[in-house]
């Protein structure tokens, strides 16, 4: 004991990764528990410049053990492509472990990905393209294959050839697409189980044994609440579970070993794909603030939406996950600005809507109500104490906290692991 969990509170790129590799300094483990390579962490430190899919983003401290839970998917090509980068980087990967039941990401799960956005048409929900959906869709009608039987080569080819038989019938019957052929999915499987033999394990024995022994476990969180599949602006979601809940049945810990969640959010909002936001910034300011912040996607290269801080959503993320801190990112990119934004509330159909809804038409109808408040000229980049802070930009913290209802433990001033200012260790 204790764990703490990190968790997006927006719609995913908040700054999780460099605010996880900053932690991870005062951490023995750092655990991965949902979604897959559709995240893409950025970590950036001394030792270099990391882009980060599957692997924990505590990787680069040499005593921090790295896992990925049992409610993550896994790409394992992706997986062994991103290990070998990094230890071409020089990072060791050797204290990395993997689920034996988290579930495979299968070609086919890719094919259909793609085939399903299609056929979505204007609906679509711009995913990533990387077969998340499909695969937990597998996973919940039981029809996954998990890495663990990967490692079965006895069973491995009867399970991959019903697998690929049934969605090959998919594939073609309902989206006219292109079948796959089974032998050279077995042979990847084969090969896959093979290099990652050594990594899997039953992670929920090894977490629970850490947490035993008096070790600090951080949970990794992916994505954001507002793509959670419950939680999130349905049917514009992910297909997994990144607010609390999912750290929960994603790693197999009880509630009572989780100590602080901590609710990463930028200074503004982003949002990546398809779906309502209330914020957004249709202007000539809101193409300029997506330069200037350089808001492209990580895993995707996709420009990334961007709008006002949103009081009202972040209200709602605090809820949900019940944060105990705030980890405030990027706020030098609003350095400069004449002026800043939040909106503090969400007005539709002529009434006030009074909590972030449900109905995505309703959340699409809502114009936000701002609260405009001075900007600062002097820089807040690079800082690394709040008395370092122009006196605006402190205020601008401080309404945040006020509307989110939480204090902001820590802000951070820049992507590299040393600009930040800890307002509280967070890790105690
Ligand atoms: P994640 O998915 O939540 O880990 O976030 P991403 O890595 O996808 O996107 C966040 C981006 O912001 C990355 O390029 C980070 O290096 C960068 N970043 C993180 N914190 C800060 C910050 O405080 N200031 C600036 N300027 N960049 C930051
Ligand atoms: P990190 O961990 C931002 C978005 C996609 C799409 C929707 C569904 O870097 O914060 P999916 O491929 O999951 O089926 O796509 O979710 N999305 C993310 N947006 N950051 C992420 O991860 C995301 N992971 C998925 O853009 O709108
Ligand atoms: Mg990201």
């Amino acid at each position: 004991m204790p764990a703490y969990a990190v968790i997006g509170g927006q719609w995913g790129d908040e700054g999780k990764g460099k605010v996880i590799d900053y932690l991870a300094g005062r951490s023995d483990c750092v655990v991965r528990f949902a979604g897959g390579n559709n995240a893409g962490h950025t970590v950036v430190n001394e030792r270099g410049e990391f882009q980060l899919h599957l692997v924990p983003s505590g990787i680069c401290w040499p005593d921090v053990t790295g896992v990925i839970g049992n409610g993550v998917v896994v790409n394992p090509e992706v997986l062994l492509g991103e290990m070998a980068g990094l230890r071409q980087q020089g990072i060791d990967t050797e204290r990395l472990f993997i689920s034996d039941r988290a579930h495979v990401i299968m070609p086919y799960h890719i094919a259909l990905d793609a085939l399903q956005e299609q056929a979505r048409g204007e609906g679509a929900i711009g995913t990533t393209g990387q077969g998340i959906g499909p695969a937990y869709v597998d996973k919940a009608s039981r029809d996954g294959i998990r890495v663990g039987d990967l490692l079965d080569t006895r069973q491995l080819p009867d399970r991959v050839t019903a697998a690929v038989e049934m969605k090959n019938r998919l594939i073609q019957g309902v989206f006219n697409g292109d079948p796959l052929e089974v032998e050279p999915v077995i042979d990847l499987c084969r090969q896959w189980g093979e290099q990652l033999r050594e990594f899997v394990r039953p992670t929920e024995q090894l977490v629970q044994d850490l947490l035993a022994d008096g070790k600090r476990v951080l949970l990794e969180g992916a994505q954001g609440t507002l793509l959670d599949v419950d939680h999130g602006s349905y049917p514009y979601v992910t297909s997994s579970s990144p607010s609390i809940g999912g750290a929960i049945t994603g790693l197999g810990i009880h509630p009572q070993a989780i100590k602080g969640v901590v609710g990463v959010f930028k200074a503004y909002s982003t949002r990546v794909g398809g779906g309502p936001m209330p914020t957004e910034m249709h202007d000539e300011a809101g193409k300029d603030l997506r330069e200037k912040a350089h808001e492209y996607g990580t895993t995707t290269g996709r420009p990334r939406r961007v709008g006002w801080f949103d009081a009202v959503a972040a209200r709602y993320s605090r809820q949900i996950n019940g944060f105990t801190g705030i980890v405030l990112t990027r706020l030098d990119i609003l350095d400069g600005m004449e002026s800043v934004k939040i909106c503090v509330g969400y007005r539709a159909d002529g009434q006030e809507v009074a909590r972030f809804p449900a109905n995505t038409g309703l959340l699409e109808r809502c114009e936000p109500i701002y609260e405009k408040m001075t900007g600062w000229d002097a820089p807040t980049a690079s800082a690394t104490r709040t008395d370092q802070l122009p006196a605006k930009a402190l205020a601008y913290v401080r309404r945040i906290e006020e509307l989110v209802g939480c204090e902001v433990q820590i802000i951070s001033t820049g992507p590299s692991r040393d600009e930040t200012i800890a307002i509280d260790p967070v890790i105690h």
